[in-house]
């Protein structure tokens, strides 16, 4: 006889094979391939990734490509994806694996997480998609749904209530038959981002509504519980675009910066614009607004202003001139480019 996991396991597929997102990542059991899109699915949406995952693969095609780029290379191409720490640990896990094990990936979870930016979702995501291993891959969605299944009210930040979706998750996969476990564990996400989603889910089209908890106790939009948060911090940034001759004044961020270090930004400073003038050598009264957007880094929402000026004078130490065409072959921090763009008018 079936157990009640099967049954459940056995839904979600016949519902994911029949309804499922084309998406570029899903049709090849190649691990590399699949653990590009993990990395960049991590935190950023499908959306945006769609439209980087064909590019970065074609620029490094395979994890020998990827191990033998410099540094710098990897950063630019991974521009636009936030975050920029995947991609230091994805070059160096493709370093790891071309040195260790000979460029070939490792077939099994419990290796794969000995790679450095490779925790227990990832590698059980790849090993399950690429190697039809047996383990469940949980992220946030995969969460929200078995909270919902199993009617879990407990804040997740707990290990007790994870290590009980854990194990129920892991129940469903191990019922899964074998060829079907990768099947499985995208099933499981897409019914999150599509079916289960946050706040109003669509429980009239789901495949498992008859066995939901959550359902029948009217509890499932609510879930999972949030725990209090901090409120944001609010600060400010000022960035001036200082031209001189069609090039602007750039500066590199120390190696040892908390964010983003090692990349090239235009003129920065946090807090207001009097701050510019001191670090870049510019009058007040050169500099003319041009816009201004919001920006978030952990806990804290920036309120950017942006600022024109042309340049005079020597600018301070550290600093140099770039153009555009120049700026795009490096890796350029997030609020410069979207400095750019906003005093562009392309907000
Ligand atoms: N989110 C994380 N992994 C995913 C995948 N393989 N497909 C769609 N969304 C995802």
């Amino acid at each position: 006889m079936k157990t009640s996991s099967a049954h459940l396991a056995e839904r979600l597929l016949r519902w994911y094979r029949n309804d499922r997102r084309d998406l570029p990542w899903r049709g090849t059991t190649d691990p590399y391939r699949i653990w590009v899109s993990e990395i960049m699915l991590q935190q950023t949406r499908v959306q945006t990734v769609i439209t980087y995952y064909d590019r970065f693969l074609s620029r490094f095609p395979d994890i020998e490509s990827l191990a033998a780029a410099r540094l710098e290379d990897v950063l630019a191409n991974w521009a636009g994806l936030g975050y920029y720490r995947r991609a230091r640990q994805m070059h160096q896990a493709a370093r790891s694996v071309v040195r260790e094990h000979g460029g070939c990936w490792p077939t099994t979870s419990r290796e794969m997480r000995e790679l450095p930016g490779i925790g227990p979702y990832t590698a059980a995501a790849v090993a399950s998609i690429a190697f039809d291993e047996a383990c469940v891959a949980l992220d946030g969605n995969a969460f929200r749904v078995l909270s919902r299944l199993a009617d879990e009210r407990r804040v997740l930040d707990r290990a007790d209530p994870r290590r009980s979706l854990r194990r129920i998750g892991q129940e469903m996969i191990e019922a899964v038959p074998p060829g079907s476990r990768g099947d499985f564990t995208q099933a499981l996400m897409e019914l999150g981002a599509t079916v289960c989603i946050p706040r109003a889910p669509r429980c009239l089209v789901c495949p498992c509504a008859e066995s939901c908890k959550g359902l029948a106790a009217g509890s499932a939009p609510a879930l999972p519980s949030k725990g209090v948060r901090p409120p944001l911090r609010k600060a400010e940034i000022s960035i001036c675009l200082a031209v001189r001759e069609d090039r602007f004044l750039v500066c590199r961020r120390p190696a040892s910066a908390p964010v983003m270090p090692g990349f090239w930004e235009l003129l920065t400073v946090e807090g207001p614009a009097d701050g510019l003038c001191r670090a870049g050598g510019l009058r007040s009264a050169d500099l003319k607004p041009a816009g201004s957007f919001s920006h978030g880094i952990t806990g804290t929402s920036y309120a950017c202003r942006v600022y024109r000026a042309s340049a005079r004078g020597e600018p301070g130490e550290g600093f140099s001139w770039m153009s555009l065409e120049e700026m795009a072959r490096v890796p350029l921090t997030t609020i410069s480019r979207k400095a750019l763009r906003v005093a562009n008018g392309e907000g």
